[in-house]
């Protein structure tokens, strides 16, 4: 049995050149889906599994991520005074205890794996999540969740949370080399990042969740730039695989749900739709709106 996965990372140094101009001086984790950002969605996904200390990795630009999770004096007392409880409710709800939130300065846009091996001394030697908030997965129990129940059964390695794409699209994604399938899980016995669909070994990519095992770090520690120049966190899992002094085993996990890729403008309107439609006070209006269009065009 795995000791409990109870600390997550969420890197949010990007600086979110896809969608300029509003990320010039606003997080693109802080984009909203209806009236949500991003970033809320995946830290409500990591409490939901359990996750108990929150970790952002961050950079120049950032600092409405940490007042948005902040308590807000001005706001409460006003809101207090005009007697608005419903509201006082929905800020109060992100408010986690003192000392659960820390943030980190990535001072040089690295890469992922540069991110991640700079929570390296918060995290210890305990296995840990990391989340990317622009992938947004709606599914009936939390994607974080579903991983660390099956987590709780293996021994140790790394997990990341996969889904079939096509073949046009593996230069996006980190993608798996499979070894052997036992639904949910895939064996993997290599991983790259971004390969052309020619060179691509299966279709299995890798969706913004990760479960992983604290001998990364370690890995990290030297690991050369690669793909886009950048550190990348596939190829330290990759060499994870192959190390033979400590290899780490690697599993695909086959999530149930829908994800939405939230860096890009497509995949944010196709969630904001999906999740305005999962939404009782908002799935009828939504309704409308998307018939009025279709009549229109
Ligand atoms: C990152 C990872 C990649 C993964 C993807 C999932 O890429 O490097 O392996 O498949 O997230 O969204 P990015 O989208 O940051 O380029």
């Amino acid at each position: 049995m795995q000791s409990a996965v109870k600390k997550a990372i969420f890197p949010v140094g990007g600086l979110g050149t896809r969608f300029l101009p509003v990320t010039k001086s606003s997080p693109k984790e802080m984009l909203p889906v209806i009236d949500k950002p991003l970033i809320q969605y995946a830290v409500e996904e990591a409490r939901a599994a359990g996750i108990e200390q929150f970790i952002f990795v961050t950079g120049r630009g950032k600092s409405a991520i940490e007042d948005f999770f902040d308590y807000s004096y001005e706001l409460n007392a006003e809101l207090q005074k005009r007697g608005k409880t419903k509201d006082l409710e929905i800020i109060n709800d992100l408010l986690m205890a003192p000392g659960q939130i820390s943030y980190i300065r990535q001072q040089e846009p690295l890469g992922l794996g540069h991110a991640v091996w700079c929570a390296r001394h918060l995290i210890g030697d305990e296995p840990f999540a990391v989340l990317l908030a622009d992938d947004l997965i709606q599914s009936q129990t939390p994607c974080l969740k579903q991983m660390v129940d099956a987590y709780k059964n293996k021994s140790s390695g790394h997990m990341v949370a996969v889904q079939e794409v096509p073949l046009e699209e593996t230069r996006h994604y980190g993608v798996l080399e499979i070894d052997t399938i036992s639904k949910p899980l895939l064996k993997a016995k290599g991983i790259v990042e971004k390969p052309e669909p020619h060179t691509a070994p299966s279709q299995m990519a890798v969706i913004g969740r990760y479960i992983l095992d604290p001998s990364v770090f370690g890995v990290l520690e030297s690991q050369a730039k690669g793909v886009g120049g950048e550190i990348q966190l596939t190829d330290a899992l990759a060499k994870g695989l192959t190390d033979c002094s400590s290899p780490m085993a690697l599993h695909g996990f086959l999530f149930e749900g829908t994800r939405f890729d939230c860096g890009t403008r497509q995949g944010l309107l196709r969630a904001t739709v999906a999740f305005a439609l999962a939404r009782e006070d908002l799935k009828d209006e939504m309704l409308l709106i998307l018939k009025d269009y279709q009549l229109h065009s």
